[in-house]
């Protein structure tokens, strides 16, 4: 037995006709502001992501995901939008939007921007207008203004509930001083809910996709995808726990029919544009049934999968969720879309630490044991057929950070839930490049959120030419997804025996094995190795004898 060192060459594969680009992509999620900082100002920006456009590409990924850079009060780190055609003046100039798209294609990386049509900032001209002119102004129909219940109309005109907590509904004062309608906002009070009935707003979405297609861009991520469409009368619910609805119920203002007509009018203005333009849908729905419909061929291109985020570390879990996916996506054609963490949830290197308990900050846990599954989990899920889409950072292996102080604290719903949730800040802590340094190296300045003090020993600095590191196996994994023809294509997966704890996952020409138990496991050797997420001893034995897989590891293997 020899010592295995990862990143063995693969064989080269013949290549077969290319499937859409998208089937297939990993995506890196960018999230600007914490990306890398161009001005110094502490607050990452375009032309900082601009100049880690090599980075991205050296890392192998095939496309970009960048968060919301639109012209916005940052109510929502962004997800207020002022204007969709303007970018935030902290975050760069228009110029340097464009500069990036073109930057990133020279270099063959798709970029896809996030859509926001669930809702507008209140700074939005619209909405200005509309409460500035009072009863009467045309800008009011592209909102829900209403006016409310009891004597005075002092209470709110049904019984929804924001998901950032607190009442669905703000109360807005006349052009004359007096108490007026209220208006529908889903999330924070800054974020009013657009009337998708009124046809400006519809009309002002296609004109807003095909402004950023003129600019080159490869698709859409699109915001809150299953909630513009809201049941006619705005009906109460009844309940108080509708934020534990989200997802997992069916509800007024969640998952509509109506919005399937939406999709189907962008499907037509994306396909009317070359070079296979997408759009990717972040929609929460009770279930996989009601997720495939966003996904039809005349609609969205993809949906994420949220479910991966939610398992534990538990090889039957994972595989029910695998099978159940890809199940979903065949009855429509649609490819898999797999997510392991972004900007909303706690870091899956801190959630496979120990267990979590929702509605309660994230807790450290065992951080080495949360790595070490991480990466594990990290390959299992580059070996399934569909694609991949990965968060900043989580390359790096970095953990959520739970200990910021709560003054720092941005995300909107920490304040309005009485700090009992809202605790998406700890994913979003600003990237460590260098060892030293100010920012560690994020910035010439300070960082908007304080970094944790081994931030630099976690920093791509630190870890480049690390054969141990996380940013090395991530490397070497989107290497090997490029060069081999079984990853990532396809639809189905086959699983062999195994004992309880494993997955043997078979995809043609490879096989991925995983160990999810605390315990090593015997499994056969499958064929030759290729990457393993823990070190392992290779098998020098053929094909079919026994190898001890260690606990928490995936490891992958070539039959060809
Ligand atoms: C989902 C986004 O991912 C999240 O960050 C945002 O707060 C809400 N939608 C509201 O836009």
């Amino acid at each position: 037995m020899t010592p295995y060192a990862p990143g063995a060459p693969d064989t080269p594969a013949p290549a077969a006709a290319p499937p859409a680009w998208w089937r297939e992509a990993v995506v890196y999620q960018v999230y600007p502001r914490s990306f890398a900082d161009g001005n110094g100002d502490g607050m990452g920006d375009l032309p900082g992501v601009r100049g880690r456009l090599p980075y991205l590409k050296e890392l192998g990924v095939d496309a970009l995901w960048l968060n919301p850079f639109y012209a916005s009060p940052q109510a929502d780190a962004g997800y207020d939008v002022a204007d969709h055609r303007a970018v935030e003046p902290v975050l760069g100039t228009l110029a340097d939007a464009e500069g990036l798209i073109r930057d990133a294609h020279a270099l063959g990386l798709r970029v896809i921007v996030d859509l926001v049509p669930n809702h507008s900032s209140e700074r939005h001209e619209w909405f200005r207008r509309a409460v500035e002119e009072g009863p009467g102004s045309p800008y009011r129909d592209r909102y829900h203004f209403r006016p409310g219940k009891g004597e005075e109309g002092e209470l709110p005109p049904n019984d929804w509930t924001s998901v950032f907590a607190g009442p669905a509904w703000t109360r807005t004062r006349n052009p004359d001083g007096t108490p007026g309608d209220w208006y529908l906002h889903l999330f924070a009070p800054e974020q009013p809910d657009f009337d998708w009935d009124h046809p400006a707003v519809r009309e002002d979405f296609h004109a807003i996709l095909r402004f950023w297609l003129d600019r080159g861009v490869d698709g859409f991520r699109v915001d809150v995808a299953q909630g513009l469409v809201k049941a006619e009368g705005l009906p109460d619910i009844g309940r108080t726990d509708q934020r534990r609805m989200l997802g997992t119920e069916a509800t007024p203002y969640w998952d509509q029919d109506g919005v399937h007509e939406i999709y189907r009018s962008w499907r037509r203005i994306l396909d009317a544009y070359p070079g296979e333009r997408m759009a990717v849908a972040e929609a929460w729905v009770p279930t996989p049934e009601r997720t495939a419909l966003y996904v039809r061929p005349d609609e969205l291109h993809q949906a994420f999968d949220f479910d991966l985020m939610g398992v534990s570390w538990d090889a039957g879990e994972i595989r029910r969720v695998v099978d159940t996916s890809l199940e979903t996506g065949r009855t429509v054609g649609s490819s898999a879309t797999w997510v392991l963490s972004n900007h909303d949830t706690c870091r899956h290197a801190t959630r496979f630490a120990g267990p979590q308990t929702g509605g309660e900050p994230p807790r450290a846990g065992d951080r080495a044991l949360g790595l070490r599954r991480a990466r594990a989990a990290t390959l299992l899920m580059l070996a399934l057929p569909g694609s991949a889409y990965l968060y900043q950072g989580e390359e790096l292996g970095l953990p959520e950070v739970t200990d910021l102080p709560d003054e720092v604290r941005q995300d909107p719903s920490f304040v309005r839930s009485g700090k009992t949730d809202g605790f998406r800040d700890g994913c979003r802590v600003p990237m460590p490049w260098t060892v030293a340094g100010p920012s560690y190296g994020f910035g010439t300045g300070g960082s908007w959120l304080p970094q944790p003090e081994d931030w630099g020993q976690l920093s791509v600095e630190a870890q480049t030419g690390d054969p141990d590191s996380t940013l090395e196996l991530y490397r070497a994994a989107l290497a090997l997804r490029r060069r081999h023809p079984g990853l990532g294509a396809g639809d189905t997966v086959a699983w062999d025996d195994a004992p309880d704890g494993a997955l043997v996952l078979r995809r043609p020409g490879f096989v991925c094995t995983a160990n999810t138990a605390d315990r090593a496991l015997t499994i056969l050797v499958p064929g030759r190795p290729l990457l393993a997420s823990s070190p392992v001893e290779t098998a020098e034995g053929a094909p079919g004898t026994e190898f001890s897989l260690p606990p928490h590891t995936t490891v992958w293997w070539t039959t060809t």
